[in-house]
């Protein structure tokens, strides 16, 4: 049987009296498909589904019971029974500002327009509160606001994830993107604006964990719960590496934000770079022409949606392509809700904004699993020094460089192993592996600062030993570390190269 339930609309009345009747926002409106035999079954809700979490059982009367009893505080958190409302006494091209509601209000609480003939219900968030009012900034659509119009508070943003939500697309909000229907809905109510978990009760990054990546394993390995940086300007492989990355085996689950990508990028990426890695990946996508207000969540949604994988006990991959493009988000945020910019445009906010999302990945508390981060950054103009790449610098584990002039030469990744580092890679490294990546770095930067002067044919062999090996291994161990999304991932780097070293 396939069995439509929905939870009653309560009908409240807003100041002026008109009824919200739809709202289109998880949590307002819960409907959910449910396929099952049983149809004496009680009307279920989301959580109390036959896909909820809490054991596989057949549900007695009792646990049916529960389960509804459940579902309908879940529900009722999320629909207030008093509405608090106040009118809209500024508009303008990027935010509206709201009269009358200040005192109820905190930031990061939405408020929404209630539908206005043909225009559906518009949800924004609260970014700014002062004696005047309260500053409003919508997650989807234009403004469309009229001066004076009704606005009524909501709560915060919130989400229910469950396992089922693998191999899903998701918008910023936590609402399906993709075909396959409604989300199932899990017991645990969680915000995508979290906390990262205490400093001192956080458990010690955990073991080695092989990407298949050639260069990032043998250069900047990687280990459970580190979090790590992929810097390049633009088109020189950070969305291909994050892909291979995604493949690693010895993650469960992999969360990826894609954020102000092009739309076209995020079917490719999907369908095409992402592989068998997409059963085991929730997306939470906001492409470049969706409102700074969704790139902004997004993000801090899938962050959510990890930490939920990690309180679970999972490894998780969590990606972000590109926290650049979150930054960019939060400064518009920042900028229309009054701040100052201060450094190159962005205002302070913003840097407070990206080290809190960031110090969200790592290790969960003792007992807890981990969330490993790869987070591209694009470097403006190739300039590594800017202030954005500066900060997301300071706060991770390690940060591989990709070279534009490594790209052109067409030696794809174009990692600058000189200019990578991983601070837990001593860690990982045995004695003697430490010391062979030693010898390759001291040969590759050999090589390279020998580069102008081999062209002009001031280089003759038999003058200088290290020289003369460097000519010979360097561009065989190149060779050797290039690596498409279609080649096969590496198994074991060290031996691997030895090998290629010794055939070439
Ligand atoms: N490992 C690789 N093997 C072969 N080609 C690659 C590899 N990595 C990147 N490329 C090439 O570089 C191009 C740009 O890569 P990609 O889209 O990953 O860059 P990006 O840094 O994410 O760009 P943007 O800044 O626009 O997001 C790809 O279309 C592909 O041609
Ligand atoms: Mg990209």
């Amino acid at each position: 049987m396939k069995l439509k339930t929905e939870l009653p609309s309560p009908g409240w009345r807003g100041v002026g009296g008109e009824e919200v009747s739809e709202l289109s926002e998880t949590g307002m409106k819960q409907a959910t498909e449910i396929n099952g035999d049983d149809s004496s079954a009680p009307p279920l809700t989301p959580g109390s589904s036959p896909r909820r979490e809490r054991g596989d059982r057949a549900e007695s009367a009792p646990d049916a019971l529960d389960g509804l009893g459940d579902a309908m505080a879940r529900a009722t958190q999320d629909l207030p029974l008093v509405r608090i409302g106040g009118r809209v006494s500024a508009v303008t091209p990027a935010f509206y500002r709201v009269g009358g509601l200040s005192p109820f209000l905190k930031l990061g609480e939405r408020v929404v327009l209630p539908a206005n003939g043909d225009a559906r219900p518009q949800i924004g968030e609260v970014v700014r509160i002062d004696a005047g009012g309260a500053t409003v900034k919508p997650f989807e659509g234009a403004i469309d606001a009229r001066l004076g119009a009704e606005v009524h508070r909501m709560e915060a943003v919130s989400l229910h994830p469950h396992a089922g939500w693998r191999g899903r697309v998701l918008d910023a909000l936590g609402k399906p993107i993709d075909d396959g229907g409604a989300l199932p809905l899990g017991e645990r109510r969680v915000f995508p604006f979290a906390e990262p978990p205490p400093a001192m009760h956080r458990a010690r990054v955990g073991a080695h964990i092989r990407t298949g990546v050639r260069m990032v394993d043998l250069f900047t390995p990687l280990c459970a719960g580190q979090r790590i940086g992929i810097f390049a300007g633009s088109g020189v492989g950070k969305s291909t590496m994050l892909s291979m990355l995604a493949g690693a085996e010895g993650f469960d689950t992999v969360v990826i934000a894609l954020v102000g990508e092009r739309g076209r990028e995020v079917r490719e990426f999907l369908e095409e770079t992402l592989g068998e890695a997409r059963s085991k990946a929730v997306m939470v996508v906001s492409t470049g022409d969706e409102s700074p207000m969704m790139r902004r969540l997004a993000p801090n949604t899938a962050m959510a949606i990890a930490e939920y994988f990690r309180d679970r006990g999972e490894k998780v991959l969590m990606i972000v392509d590109s926290v650049t493009r979150y930054a960019h988000a939060a400064r518009d945020v920042a900028l229309a809700a009054g701040e100052p910019a201060v450094s190159r445009g962005f205002p302070p906010s913003v840097f407070s904004d990206l080290p809190r999302l960031l110090e969200r990945a790592g290790p969960g508390c003792e007992g807890a699993g981990t969330i490993t981060g790869l987070f591209s950054v694009l470097v403006d103009g190739d300039d590594h020094n800017d202030p954005v790449a500066d900060n997301i610098r300071g706060t991770l584990d390690g940060h591989i460089v990709l070279d534009r002039t490594i790209a052109d030469r067409g030696r794809f990744p174009a990692m600058d192993p000189l200019g990578s580092i991983s601070r837990l890679a001593r860690k990982v490294w045995s004695a003697e592996e430490q010391g062979v990546v030693r010898r390759f770095l001291a040969l590759v930067a050999r090589f390279e600062e020998t580069r102008d002067l081999r062209l002009m044919g001031g280089y003759q062999p038999g003058h200088d030993a290290d020289l003369d090996q460097a000519v010979t291994i360097v561009p065989r161990l190149y060779d050797a570390l290039r690596q498409d999304p279609s080649s096969p991932r590496s198994r074991d780097p060290f031996r691997e190269i030895a090998g290629m070293l010794q055939n070439g």
